[in-house]
């Protein structure tokens, strides 16, 4: 581990995170070290990390001191806040802000910053399409993250903007269910729009491209997507590869939506409508061939929904 860069990853027992742990381990002629940090170096993941070859220590993004302990030393961080966890935006912008305090005071020579865009840049302040959310925000989980890019400042920083995960079918209930009539049917305020979407392990493993590629990306902007498709197609893709019955979108309006009351409604009903209304702004902000070159491994949404087969057939019920 001496004679290699050590970064250290923030989320390293999620999805972003992991798959960015994981794609260092996997290249062990890398000339990089994974340093994965956690709230828990006991948990199941942190173990899995420790037996692969990283480097567990135990941090907290409301702890700025803690955060200082486990960047020092290191050359990159990755920087990644869980909205989801606590569903404020602007606890998301406290804790970035811990981030970048601690990396400035450990000296990292890069930075990657797992952001967004700012939706609220796409309409007037008097719009009435889509609501307020948390008295200032449009969607406060890409709002927020937006507004975290500006504590980046003087620090050598990669601002990554992902994608909606494919991983959400499995691991956030969105797949397609059957209904009263056996149909498998879902529903999402997209109508014909195209949702830049990716495979989450894929962004890990641009987060290593960029690290890999070091300076030129340092105070870039980088967009990423492993495709963008309509609802439609993507339910074509599931009823071949996993050999089940047409899959109906309902195209619903986002008002419907975010009515439906699950915790978060409100927010994901204003995400979808943003990717809907906003499709060309959104599809612009990614590029596929940036993407693919910082990660010639990236999946289609058709590799993504072969691969875990298993798991998304559990989540549909078939
Ligand atoms: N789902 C999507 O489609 C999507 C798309 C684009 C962007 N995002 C963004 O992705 C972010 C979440 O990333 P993810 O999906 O990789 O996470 P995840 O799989 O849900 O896992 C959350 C990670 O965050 C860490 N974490 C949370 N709070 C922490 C704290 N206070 N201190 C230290 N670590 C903390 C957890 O570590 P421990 O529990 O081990 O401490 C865990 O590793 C969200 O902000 C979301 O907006 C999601």
């Amino acid at each position: 581990m001496a004679d290699k860069k050590i970064i250290a990853v923030l989320g390293s027992t999620g999805s972003q995170g992991g798959g960015l742990c994981r794609a260092i381990l996997a290249d062990a002629g890398g000339g990089f070290a994974c340093r994965a940090v956690t709230r828990d170096t006991s948990k199941d993941k942190a173990t899995a990390l420790a037996a692969a070859g990283a480097q567990v220590v135990k941090a907290d993004l409301d702890d700025v001191e803690s955060l200082k302990k486990a960047f020092a030393g290191a050359h990159g961080v990755y920087a990644v806040t869980n909205f989801w966890e606590h569903f404020s935006g602007d606890k998301e912008k406290a804790q970035a802000k811990n981030i970048a305090d601690a990396a400035k005071a450990a000296g990292v020579k890069h930075v990657i910053w797992s952001t967004l865009e700012d939706i609220r840049k796409f309409m007037k302040a008097d719009d009435k399409r889509m609501p307020m959310l948390q008295e200032k925000y449009r969607v406060p989980h890409f709002d927020a993250k937006a507004e975290a890019n500006a504590l980046f400042a003087g620090l050598p920083t990669t601002f990554l903007v992902t994608s909606f995960y494919w991983d959400n079918l499995y691991m956030f209930g969105l797949a397609p269910k059957k209904g009263d009539d056996g149909q498998l049917a879902w529903t999402f305020p997209m109508g014909t729009a195209k949702l830049a979407g990716i495979a989450a392990e894929d962004i890990g493993k641009v987060a290593y491209g960029i690290f890999k590629a070091g300076n030129q990306y340092v105070g870039k902007t980088v967009g990423i997507l492993g495709e963008a498709l309509t609802i439609d197609a993507m339910g074509k893709t599931l009823s071949k590869v996993l050999g089940v019955g047409p899959v109906k979108y309902n195209a619903v309006e986002a008002d419907v939506y975010r009515g439906f009351g699950f915790p978060g409604a409100d927010e994901m009903g204003n995400m979808f409508q943003a990717y809907r209304d906003f499709e060309k702004e959104m599809i612009a902000n990614r590029s596929l061939d940036a993407t693919r070159q910082l990660n010639p491994a990236l999946q289609s949404f058709e590799q993504f929904v072969t691969k875990q087969k298993a798991a998304i057939k559990t989540a549909m019920g078939v």
